[in-house]
């Protein structure tokens, strides 16, 4: 936990517009700053940031929120890290209140190997630039390869120098500079010799390629020998530690995301010079797997961002054939995949280098294929006439298409592999359907947000007669019907909860009463609460708050550390009101005026929901019975329903008097 003063402090300090504009050009219009959404690809601005509210709202794609869920969704990043993210920008520490030791201790490990990580990177990137050795071999090679000092400073290039046991080493630098031999072997990147236990650099004689954490965080690295000789390995990576899981990793992600973002799609290349390449010929949206083979984790971290894969190959064909499986688990993810294939000999780095990077583009354009297709064309030119092979290569396919988890899409598939297989879609579908009963992809297509699907029964309301237990409201019911009403109700609490309502409370002597108590009192009084999770907990929240002294309880939900919350409030405060009141409202006094006359129908609308509901609940349990023959309970939901029309009935009549 991080304590409230500091949630406070981080939360003043950030302007919004300030954060925001560190990833999108705001410009000013009125009160407010407008841009092109980061969260979806679009030409004219509709992304609409309020300095005063500190809120920022996309009236394209509907994302909004506060400063703090922008960083959150912006860079991926949880809570508390888009806390530490912003404290870090506005320097004000952020410390986790509650750690156990064990818990602080580990941060403290993590944190001081990512200290030395961030000290080798730098020692690296100036052994690059600034010593002979660096520019004469390391920054001459880059430079042949036409990467520019733009390129090298974006991806934090570097040189290892030679000789691991020298004085020029990273080691000799980094414990000198104070770093722990511990945590420099915790890094990686120092091994000690088993002989005389003495330090030595894990990378020499190598350009270094810093790979990254998604927020920019160096975590590990890849060092390239520019020798020829066939006994030095070509790569060395840095092995696993607390701060690198390469399963997690993807190279390029942080300079990529944002491109991806807007371009919702993300190219996929092998190595980190195709990464580099793709980035000098303008091209941003790339990352690479660094020649191991795509993990589930990986694919998530791309899907967070765009929903669209292009997989690129070089004419190898025995390395398509093997990387062929790993794409079936980018459509399990439910991604869309496309292929490029590059022409004999070439891989998007040397392609990128010889044709330029319009060519590269329009090649990219012109020559991208669908997966599916082309694993179809790859199979079926591999395998003849032979109908045993001919069956390997259709259950190949029908594999693929199996996975995808979105019906529509599989259908399209079986309907266009129908055609370039020659197999009749019955078939196809047959086989689809069987392999994914076996495998119980089905799973997919149900999942549910908890958050948008009330579950709890409806309320028995203490004026109203008794709803039998354990009898669910049909699910369609409170979900379209009892909802309106209760955002309405929460539009008066956030936005108005302490203004007075006049003539209102006959109880007290000043005859007024404010529109959070008489919501509270009404709905207490028929014991009833919200249906909807997230806004009775915004309906409890508010009350605590109040409790607890809180005057600004809106800013409290603005501010608040559930982006879920946030993102109901500002739709709740900003929502085009579907029912008549606000309409109503609208065209005549201003909003707070007419508050005595609306709160009080807006409650009578939703008791009156809330009632028909019930009654048309006991109706159908009536008729249950009725069909049971269970007569001893027909008769008393007979007198329920009565009383439930009875209610029903005032309840329109009252919210008659009240429209006339
Ligand atoms: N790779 C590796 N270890 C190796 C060879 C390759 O880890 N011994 C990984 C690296 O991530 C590399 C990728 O596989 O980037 C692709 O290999 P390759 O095409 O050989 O390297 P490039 O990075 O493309 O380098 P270059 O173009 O300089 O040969
Ligand atoms: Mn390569």
């Amino acid at each position: 936990m991080i304590s409230k003063e500091t949630i406070d402090r981080i939360i003043d300090a950030a302007q919004i517009t300030d954060v925001i504009g560190d990833f999108v050009a705001l410009k000013r219009r009125g009160a407010n700053y407008m841009a092109c959404c980061p969260f979806h690809h679009e030409k004219t601005p509709s992304f609409s940031v309020s300095p005063s509210k500190g809120i920022f709202k996309c009236f394209g794609c509907g994302k909004a929120g506060n400063v703090v869920s922008f960083v959150m969704e912006h860079e991926q990043l949880g809570y508390v890290d888009a806390l530490k993210f912003l404290g870090k920008k506005y320097s004000i520490e952020v410390v986790d209140e509650d750690e156990s030791p064990q818990d602080a201790q580990n941060r403290l490990r993590s944190e001081s190997i990512v200290a030395v990580t961030r000290f080798a990177a730098d020692f690296y990137s100036k052994a690059l630039l600034e010593t002979d050795q660096g520019i004469s071999i390391g920054l001459s090679y880059f430079k042949e390869r036409g990467f520019n000092l733009e390129i090298i400073k974006k991806f934090g290039l570097g040189w290892a120098p030679s000789g691991r046991g020298g004085q020029e080493t990273f080691t000799k630098a980094a414990l000198k500079a104070g770093y722990k031999k511990e945590f420099l072997v915790a890094s990686g990147l120092s091994i000690e010799r088993e002989s005389n236990k003495e330090l030595v650099d894990r990378f020499y004689d190598r350009v270094m390629f810093p790979i990254t954490s998604i927020s920019g965080r160096v975590i590990a690295f890849g060092g390239r020998t520019l020798r020829k000789d066939k006994a030095v390995a070509k790569y060395i990576n840095s092995p696993e530690t607390e701060i690198y899981i390469k399963s997690r990793s993807l190279y390029g992600i942080y300079q990529a995301k944002s491109a991806i973002t807007k371009q919702q799609k993300c190219y996929l290349v092998e190595g980190y010079t195709d990464v580099l390449s793709f980035h000098k010929s303008g091209i941003e949206n790339v990352v690479a797997s660094s020649g191991t083979s795509l993990t589930t984790e990986q694919i998530r971290l791309i899907k967070r961002f765009a929903p669209e894969v292009t997989v690129l190959y070089d004419s190898d064909v025995a390395g398509i054939k093997a990387s062929l499986r790993g794409i079936d688990m980018l459509l399990e993810e439910g991604l869309k995949v496309k292929v490029v294939l590059f022409p004999e000999g070439e891989d998007p780095d040397s392609y990128a280098s010889k044709n330029g990077p319009a060519a590269l583009q329009n090649f990219l354009d012109n020559s991208q294929q669908d997966f599916i297709a082309f694993k179809t064309q790859v199979l079926s030119d591999q395998s003849s006439k032979d109908p045993i092979q001919r069956a390997r290569l259709i259950s190949d396919v029908v594999a693929s298409i199996a996975v995808i988890p979105d019906a529509i899409t599989r259908a399209v598939y079986i309907e266009e592999s129908s055609i370039q297989l020659n197999i009749a879609e019955e078939i196809l579908s047959d086989e689809i359907n069987k392999l994914r009963k076996k495998k119980q992809y089905g799973a997919y297509g149900s999942r549910t947000t908890p958050y948008n699907r009330p579950t709890r029964e409806l309320g028995t309301p203490s004026s109203l007669p008794p709803i039998e237990t354990g009898a669910k409201l049909p699910e369609f019911i409170t979900d379209t019907y009892c909802e309106p009403a209760e955002k309405e109700l929460l539009y008066y609490l956030i936005k108005f909860g302490e203004s007075p309502l006049y003539g209102i409370d006959q109880q007290t002597d000043l005859g007024t009463s404010t529109v959070s108590q008489f919501i509270l009192t009404e709905l207490q009084n028929d014991d009833l609460e919200l249906q909807n999770l997230v806004y009775k907990q915004i309906f409890d929240e508010y009350y605590q708050e109040k409790e607890k002294g809180q005057e600004h309880i809106q800013k409290h939900f603005t501010n608040h550390r559930d982006p879920n919350i946030v993102k109901t409030i500002l739709d709740i405060l900003y929502q085009e009101h579907s029912l008549t009141i606000k309409v109503f409202v609208e065209s005549m006094t201003p909003e707070e005026q007419m508050l005595s006359i609306v709160v009080p129908k807006a409650i009578l609308v939703y008791k009156a929901k809330i009632t028909a509901i019930a009654y048309q609940n006991c109706c159908e349990l009536l008729s249950n019975a009725e069909k049971e023959g269970e007569e001893e309970k027909q008769k008393e939901l007979m007198e329920q329903v009565q009383v439930l029309m009875h209610i029903r009935n005032s309840f329109s009549k009252a919210l008659n008097r009240l429209t006339i």
